[in-house]
């Protein structure tokens, strides 16, 4: 069964061919970073007016890549996300799938992110804990089948990606900035610096990261106040060494206490080679099976909605032309 699959609810317009949602076909991915970076962050009707622009020509491509081939289902990111944008996409697939006569397959932005792994690791299957860290979501799930989930732990503040993207911009780096901290951590010292690493008692796997982004911000406040010098590798070390140790340690105890011992990992972040070093280790030691995604599936892309698109229709779950948007909403499918 061929997939075609529709990507457009941030700050990339994506759109990709997947067949019996492993193998891709056809993926072509257009980022909007170099426009948005004049602001330091995305502008929600910039990339929205910009998905206008590249779907059509990115979806032409992709159904030139295959041929003679037929498409059985178009796929379509409908939630998270903001809201204009996912709208551009939303629309588009709507009138694709009533022109060319084909299912409609609403796909939440999240288990796209998850299924980035069943084409990376074709053995991979539920049920698995998943940690799930991007620029707008930090979540530890368990994946009990392709479209059942249960959420152990969430972020109770920042994302993951957004307190990287808030401490890169304290410390003069352009937006996004996670990737290039993670440079600037290679040449610096983890244990300069103790930013804080924060656990809730009771909620052993949620996360916060507002803590350590503040404390990113009074560091350098201070250091300019008094005059003194810092360095930005330390930094950067420092930081990625709280988020990625929280980060880490939480998904592998989640992946202990749940029944088979498998973890995969997923989402922007999980490209740091910091955090999958992490993950590599604890994993190893712990006997517990690594699902790590090929690095360029961990950003947004429509291989991975296709993908989870083919799982969504073989479970039934396709939509009516009158499909809508939602900018929250949780992996579980719940509006809140
Ligand atoms: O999954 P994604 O492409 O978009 C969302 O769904 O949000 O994630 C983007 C996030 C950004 O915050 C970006 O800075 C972060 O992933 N990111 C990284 C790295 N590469 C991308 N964070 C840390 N280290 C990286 N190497
Ligand atoms: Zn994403």
């Amino acid at each position: 069964m061929i997939i075609l699959g529709i990507e457009s609810s941030c700050d990339e317009t994506a759109v990709a061919v997947v067949e019996n949602g492993r193998n891709v076909l056809s993926s072509y991915v257009a980022s909007q970073i170099d426009i948005h970076k004049l602001y330091g962050g995305v502008v929600p009707e910039i990339a929205a007016r910009a998905h206008c622009e590249a779907i059509s020509g990115l979806t032409k491509q992709a159904l030139n890549d295959i041929g003679d081939k037929k498409i059985d289902g178009i796929a379509v990111t409908y939630a998270p996300g903001l809201i204009g944008a996912l709208l551009v996409g939303v629309s588009f697939a709507k009138s694709l799938a009533l022109a060319m006569n084909k299912p409609l397959i609403p796909v939440h932005h999240l288990r796209g992110h998850v299924a980035a792994d069943y084409i990376t690791h074709p053995d991979l299957e539920p049920p698995f804990t998943a940690l799930i860290a991007s620029g707008g979501h930090s979540h530890i799930v368990y994946v009990k089948d392709y479209t059942d989930y249960q959420i152990l732990g969430t972020t109770h503040d920042d994302a993951a990606g957004e307190s990287f993207d808030k401490a890169a911009r304290v410390i003069g780096l352009p937006y996004p900035g996670g990737a290039l901290m993670e440079e600037l951590a290679k040449k610096g010292n983890p244990k300069a610096i103790p930013f804080p690493k924060v656990s809730f008692k009771d909620d052993p796997f949620s996360f916060s990261f507002s803590g350590v982004k503040t404390a990113v911000i009074n560091y350098v406040h201070n250091k300019e106040q008094t005059g003194e010098a810092y360095s930005k590798e330390d930094i950067a070390a420092s930081f990625t060494e709280a988020v990625t140790g929280v980060l880490a340690e939480k998904a592998v105890a989640a992946a202990e206490t749940h029944h088979p011992k498998k973890l995969a990992v997923a989402g922007g972040v999980s490209a740091n080679g910091i955090l999958r070093q992490k993950l590599t280790d604890a994993c190893e030691k712990k006997d517990i099976a690594l699902y790590l995604p090929d690095k360029k599936l961990c950003g947004d892309n429509a291989a991975m909605i296709a993908a989870q698109g083919y799982f969504e229709f073989t479970a039934g779950h396709t939509a009516g032309i009158n499909l809508n948007a939602y900018p929250t909403m949780n992996i579980c499918g719940n509006l809140f």
